[in-house]
């Protein structure tokens, strides 16, 4: 590179361009460097005090996860909470029902060993992990029925470890919870 002489200008601008590109990519990887440095920093600092934790023995016993609170409830203010368990091989309950276009918070946890789920066609995807509680807030844009696959091998009967997620339209669900207790639709 170095000895590219000026009665060469083909030369020249060869070597031109090549110190160019190699400045871009340094400057590339800085940029993506200090990008992962802030995330891995602030990221750090943060989800500590959001950790919520849950004895995976006594999930049937009391607390949030007994099985009578299990399912799709609606708060006094109307917020629509579903609260499920995974065990090996299948979630409780097995089938969901959520309300379109609403805000949706997933409150989930494990009995067992390490479980996960997504919800397929959405970007809900949690991992369960016993002893932990974990939740994600969305929102489903449109009626439909949606697969809710496990997506952790879990043991043997993994593969055959999902649920349904039935999303109804907004009316027809406050016609539904206008009865107390838990929404599903287990059992249908
Ligand atoms: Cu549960 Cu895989």
């Amino acid at each position: 590179m170095s000895d590219a002489s000026p009665h060469n200008p083909v030369a020249a601008t060869a070597e031109r361009a090549e110190r160019r590109w190699t400045h871009l990519s340094i400057a590339i990887i800085l940029v993506l460097i200090a990008m992962a440095s802030f995330a891995g920093i602030h990221q750090a600092t943060m989800p500590q005090s959001r950790v919520e934790i849950v004895d995976p023995s006594t999930l049937h016993l009391s607390g949030e996860f007994i099985e009578s609170n299990l399912g799709t409830a609606v708060g006094p203010d109307g917020a629509v909470t579903v609260r499920l368990v995974a065990q090996q091989y299948s979630f409780t309950p097995s089938c969901l029902v959520v309300p379109s276009d609403t805000p949706v918070t997933f409150r989930a946890t494990s009995a067992d060993v390490v479980h996960g789920f997504l919800i397929a066609g959405t970007n809900v995807n949690l991992n369960l992990v016993p002893g932990y509680v974990a939740s994600y807030s969305t929102r489903f844009s449109e009626p439909g029925d949606l697969l809710m696959p496990c997506h952790e091998f879990c043991g043997v009967g993994h593969e055959g470890m999902w649920a349904h997620v039935h999303v109804v339209a907004r009316s027809e669900f406050q016609r539904l919870a206008g009865g107390q207790g838990r929404l599903s639709c287990a059992g249908q």
